[in-house]
This record gives structure tokens, C-alpha cells and sequence, in this order.
């Protein structure tokens, strides 16, 4: 949770000011990310999502644990986009921590927030 806190410090948030960091444990390493929004709002990142991508850019592939530090009251969940990204290098047991100024926490699974993730065969 110490790294996606430093995480959302690197954040580009100029437009929601809402930055987020996550950290993923994978690979014996922990892989760290922050969103990254654009002028063309669509084209914006989620933290947990660049996290993800630079696990499995650097040959990660096996995700063990997220933690996920969000700004405000609310320790809100990734985005169901984020969970379905996740779902394709994790177990359904994945820890999800998400934390927050706040003080609320949150302390689930990926199996939990995301019951049915797409998969073209069962
Ligand atoms: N965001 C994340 O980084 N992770 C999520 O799971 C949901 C939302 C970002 C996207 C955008 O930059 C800002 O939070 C507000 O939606």
C-alpha cells in the first residue's frame, strides 16, 4: 500500500483531480502504476490497469496481490474494466486492498468484485 500511495503522487489527474496509484505484487517484484488522463478524456488510464501492463511487459504474469490507493472518503474498487485486465493473470482468490486518506479501507478479492469475467471458453 506504501508504493500505490507513492504511486498516486506521479498521477496525471488535471481534469477528474482524482489520482490513484496501484501497486501489484508479481513476478517476486512489485509493479507500481498511476492514471494517466489526456485532453481526449477517452484515451485516459486507469492506475491499475498501467500497473497491470507493466507487470506483463516485463514478463510478470502470475499477479499475486493489488494494492490500490485512492484519494477522498471513499476507498473505491477498480473499475470493472480493471477487474476484467486483472482477471486474465490472476486467480479468482487475488487479494484487492484499496486504501484512502479517509482511513476507510477496503479488503477483498477479484472473485468478489468481478463474479462473471468474460472468457471466450469455460
Ligand atoms: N481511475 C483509476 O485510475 N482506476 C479506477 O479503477 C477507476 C478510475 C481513474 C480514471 C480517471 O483518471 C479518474 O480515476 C477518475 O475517474
Amino acid at each position: 500500500m506504501e508504493r500505490a500511495k507513492a504511486a498516486a503522487a506521479q498521477a496525471w489527474a488535471p481534469y477528474s483531480r482524482y489520482p490513484v496509484g496501484a501497486a501489484l505484487r508479481a513476478g517476486g517484484r512489485i509493479f507500481t502504476g498511476c492514471n494517466v488522463e489526456n485532453a481526449s478524456y477517452g484515451l485516459t488510464a486507469c492506475a491499475e490497469r498501467v500497473a497491470a501492463w507493466s507487470a506483463v511487459a516485463a514478463g510478470a504474469r502470475d499477479f499475486g496481490e493489488l494494492a490500490v490507493f485512492v484519494p477522498g472518503e471513499v476507498a473505491a474498487p477498480p473499475c470493472g474494466a480493471c477487474l476484467q485486465v486483472l482477471a486474465e493473470f490472476a486467480a479468482a482468490d487475488l487479494p484487492v486492498r484499496v486504501s484512502c486518506p479517509g482511513g476507510k479501507r477496503l479488503d477483498t478479492t477479484l472473485r468478489a468484485l468481478l463474479t462473471a469475467p468474460f472468457a471466450l471458453r469455460r
